[in-house]
């Protein structure tokens, strides 16, 4: 499926209708260039789930938990990672395949980790600033 996002105030919207969509156990992998709006898109999904936490952009931590929702959510931003392996230590399997939802920013860098029906959203720029095109798998 391919979405036209005109701008964040669409991202936002389109973050909100995905989160009423999910369900445990979910992954939202998200892939795009710096500044496509991953870190914004994910935290219309955690406002969708009724996160009341502030969701920030972890420099230290790969991953976030944030457990006031609807649902639970595990925010990951794998851009520092230097390896796969490094999931592994992390325990990131409790999280994939645990009663939460998980939001993968990078989640090309860990490609081969992400199970085949995740809901996977590739982010390019647009024609102007605003502008963002969706190329999405496995979500209806
Ligand atoms: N349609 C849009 N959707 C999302 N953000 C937008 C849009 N148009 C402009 N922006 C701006 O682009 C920036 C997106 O930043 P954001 O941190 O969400 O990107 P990111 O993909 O998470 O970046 P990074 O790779 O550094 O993690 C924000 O400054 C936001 O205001
Ligand atoms: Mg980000």
């Amino acid at each position: 499926m391919r979405i036209v996002i005109q701008n964040e105030l669409d991202t936002k919207r389109f973050g909100i209708e995905l989160a009423q969509k999910l369900k445990p156990g979910d992954i939202v992998a998200l892939i795009g260039d710096i500044g496509t709006g991953k870190t914004t898109l994910t935290k219309s999904i955690a406002e969708g789930l009724g996160i009341t936490e502030m969701i920030t952009s972890p420099t230290f931590a790969i991953v976030q938990e944030y457990m006031s929702g609807r649902i639970p959510l595990y925010h990951f931003d794998v851009y520092r990672l230097n390896s796969e392996e490094e999931m592994y230590e992390l325990g990131y399997e409790e999280y994939f395949f645990g009663k939460g939802v998980c939001v993968v920013e990078w989640a090309d860098k860990i490609l081969e980790l992400i199970p085949q029906d995740s809901i996977i959203i590739s982010i390019e720029y647009g024609t102007n600033e605003e502008q963002r095109i969706y190329h999405i798998e496995n979500y209806k």
